[in-house]
């Protein structure tokens, strides 16, 4: 299919495709990938450490996966959610068997955009009202129901479309919201949060939608009592607690999902990007004795895509017989003790947040007066890809100051000194 094409072919490509991207176009034209390295159509390699948006927890084509799945697509591709097939019965028996606590009902969706916004239905069918809490700089997605669950977009035309959202302060420690610091602080913005939603909303909220750890939003680690303190102020105030762990489910924090490692059970989890393996496939977790859905509640044609669930079964298997979940956990503390050793050295890291292959880097002008340097972040993406490196950045959102090393769990430790070589290359340039 791809034999036999232009650059004029490339070009004319360029100028009919629409917006709706994530963000600035990146000036490399995809060839192939394997494991965490992705290749360009001139043959340039890169070490990729965005996983592509975080998705590819099992690298590029695992062979496994792309065995698995082209056997299967043999019998058949698309088949509607009404029949049951054997991916959909036996993924979901394995998604139940990784939840944590109780959770023990599956739905799915395509988009994490419309899985939050299953939550958000599940919570409505549960509770009454339709307001929700969210923090400050999360993110949910940009469907009408879930661009206002996330960070405010100040003048967006389709905000006044959203849910009903009353938004509270997160434990961004780093740059606490009320000047303090943890644990002296004893969590003094969870009892904002009660205050606030106790006072601050005309009507009782639904529930809380929050990420264990912010992803998109600044790369925000929070103190390990803030989940169990949220989880205790929502039973106090008689609403539900939704995870999205949209982006720290399925290895990248090195355990199943952040839940886990921060022992707080939700009511609702929403989960995908990594579940695929690079296939679209989203949902939500909940216990049987929620209401769950009505017919019709939450219903899309390619919802129950079989072949994404056969890739999702061959990626928990991969994960497992390869034991990514430890990776997840040698490589991020590969990573942070090394750049540990480089905020010795360079005053522009201000703060390292992770665990796992979940890291972000908060740049500053001056340690200090931790003045944010966006422009540096920016710097990172472009150095990096002439240098072979693909890393993330928080161009988005308020500080914008952040560069992510968020690469596949199979990188290997020779990828990631070429990451760290290549980082500390561009730290001297920003000097
Ligand atoms: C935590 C989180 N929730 C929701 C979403 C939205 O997912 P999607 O872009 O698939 O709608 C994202 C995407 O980046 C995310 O990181």
């Amino acid at each position: 299919m791809f034999d036999n094409i232009t650059e004029a072919d490339l070009e004319a490509g360029r100028n009919a495709l629409g917006g709706g991207g994530v963000g600035n176009r990146i000036p490399l034209v995809v060839d192939h990938g394997e494991g965490a390295i992705l290749y360009d159509r001139s043959g340039k390699s890169y070490v990729d450490c965005t996983a592509q948006a975080w998705c590819l927890n099992i690298g590029y084509s695992h062979p496994k996966m792309v065995a698995a799945v082209t056997d299967f697509i043999k019998n058949y591709t698309h088949i509607r959610t009404s029949f049951e097939t054997l991916p959909k019965l036996l993924l979901s028996k394995k998604i139940v068997e990784l939840a944590p606590g109780n959770l023990d009902q599956v739905t799915y969706a395509l988009t994490g955009s419309d899985a939050n916004e299953g939550a958000i239905k599940l919570a409505m069918r549960e509770r009454p009202g339709d307001t929700f809490v969210s923090l400050f700089d999360g993110y949910h997605g940009r469907t009408l129901a879930t661009l206002n669950l996330s960070w405010p977009h100040p003048n967006n035309r389709f905000m006044s479309w959203s849910a009903h959202v009353v938004r509270v302060p997160q434990a961004y420690c780093y740059r606490c919201p009320l000047g303090l610091k943890h644990p002296e602080c004893k969590l003094a913005c969870v009892d904002l949060t009660k205050q606030i939603i106790q006072r601050g909303a005309s009507e009782p909220p639904t529930a809380m939608i929050m990420e264990p750890m912010q992803g998109n939003g600044g790369m925000v680690e929070f103190p390990p009592d803030y989940l169990p303190a949220i989880r205790k102020m929502c039973d106090e105030l008689g609403i539900l607690l939704i995870f999205d762990e949209i982006q720290t489910g399925f290895g990248r924090m090195g355990t199943w999902f952040a839940s886990e490692l921060y022992n707080t059970v939700p009511d609702i989890l929403v989960m995908g990007k990594a579940l695929g393996g690079g296939f679209p496939l989203f949902g939500n977790v909940y216990n049987h004795n929620m209401k769950g859905f009505s017919p019709g509640d939450h219903s899309f044609t390619f919802a129950h895509f079989p072949v994404a669930m056969v890739a999702a079964l061959a990626n928990l298997q991969i994960m497992e017989e390869e034991n990514l979940l430890e990776r997840a956990r040698i490589m991020g503390k590969f990573f942070t003790d090394r750049l540990k050793e480089l905020q010795q050295k360079y005053e522009m890291i201000g703060d390292i947040r992770g665990p796992g292959l979940m890291i972000g880097v908060e740049l500053v002008k001056d340690r200090k007066t931790k003045e944010p340097a966006p422009e540096a972040a920016t710097q990172f993406v472009h150095e990096g890809l002439k240098r072979g490196v693909i890393f993330g950045e928080s161009k988005y959102l308020g500080l914008g100051n952040i560069v992510k090393i968020k690469p596949p769990l199979v990188i290997t430790e020779n990828q990631g000194e070429k990451v760290m070589e290549v980082f500390e290359e561009i730290l001297q340039l920003l000097s």
